[in-house]
């Protein structure tokens, strides 16, 4: 029986959170051997409904994430896109919701090895209303460089790199800053540590292609189709650290961090520190689309009720 906690998806049966566990001795745990994704519900303007953003485009990333990383998916996409939506009724939400669907190598044997057979497949889920609980923030460029495709596959979530993550953002939390950008080895703009960089530029909203060492993003794809609808001009292009430091305006958005507008870099101010006029266009129209009032975006959203 259910103890009152979360429920969660585990290898094939909704349980009780706190059955859901691993081994210490899991790969997985030891080497860090798996990846995840990160998908959105929102509740709906009718205080019922919850509305999953994109989830046939997540649940192709994480397979895409586990054909590169020899991870098993436990089925085919609609049926992967239809358990997370059971999570959600299983747990009774309708609120703002966060799922995280997880692939792990969860063997318990010793060495670093990649094993299609040894998968474990859970989500889980949390409330969740901001992943950066602030209007705007002050960023730094990381002395870290972030991690290369070449060496851990950056573009699939893999649950090792986010090491490379947690100690850019340890670095930036210490010396003051809510975040750090990350460069490429070659010093171009990759991402922050868990968002992609959107800046404007002379009228043009500029964003690194998903080949700098950064995640496949499905908010970057998304605005960059949101900026088609509001006829900004978009350009997908390399960006070097100093362009930052006299960009008009600079945001980081993703699943966790919607658009959540920079008004520093590196103690520069971004712009007169204000959140933009495209900015704040953007984020008046991401906030519409994602409650089902853009009656053309209306396809990217999945229902979990009725
Ligand atoms: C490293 C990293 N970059 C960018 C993002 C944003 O990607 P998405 O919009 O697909 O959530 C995330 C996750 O949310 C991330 O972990």
């Amino acid at each position: 029986m259910l103890r009152g906690g979360m429920i969660t998806y585990f290898d094939g049966n909704f349980v009780d959170d706190a059955e859901a566990t691993v081994s210490v001795r899991s790969r997985a745990l030891n080497y860090g051997l798996g990846c995840f994704g990160g998908v959105r519900g929102y509740l709906a303007d009718d205080g019922k409904q919850v509305l999953v953003f994109r989830l046939d485009a997540h649940v192709k990333r994480l397979s895409e994430s586990a054909k590169v990383l020899y991870l098993r998916m436990p089925g085919s996409l609609p049926e992967i896109g239809e358990l997370h939506l059971e999570l959600l009724r299983r747990n009774d939400v309708h609120y703002d919701v966060y799922m995280r669907p997880l692939l792990l190598h969860n063997s318990n044997a010793m060495a670093p090895i990649l094993d299609e057979n040894t998968t474990s497949f859970t989500i889980f889920c949390l409330p969740l209303k901001r992943y950066i609980d602030k209007d705007s923030i002050d960023v730094c460029i990381s002395s870290w460089r972030r991690v290369a495709d070449n060496a851990i596959p950056a573009r699939t979530k893999p649950t090792g790199a986010y090491l490379n993550s947690a100690l850019a953002r340890r670095e930036a939390f210490d010396g003051g800053f809510d975040e750090a950008i990350l460069l490429t080895d070659s010093g171009k703009v990759s991402e922050g540590s868990a968002e992609h960089v959107f800046m404007v530029r002379r009228g043009t909203l500029v964003s690194p292609p998903s080949t700098q060492d950064n995640l496949d993003g499905i908010t970057r794809r998304s605005l960059i189709e949101m900026a088609a609808d509001l006829g900004i001009p978009f350009a997908e292009r390399e960006i070097g650290r100093t362009e930052l430091y006299v960009t008009d305006e600079l945001f980081l958005c993703g699943t966790g961090a919607q658009i959540t507008p920079v008004k520093s870099v590196d103690h520069r101010t971004v712009g007169d520190g204000d959140i933009g006029p495209v900015t704040r266009k953007l984020q008046q129209y991401f906030d519409d689309v994602v409650h089902g009032r853009v009656a053309k975006r209306k396809a990217w959203l999945f229902p979990v009720w009725g």
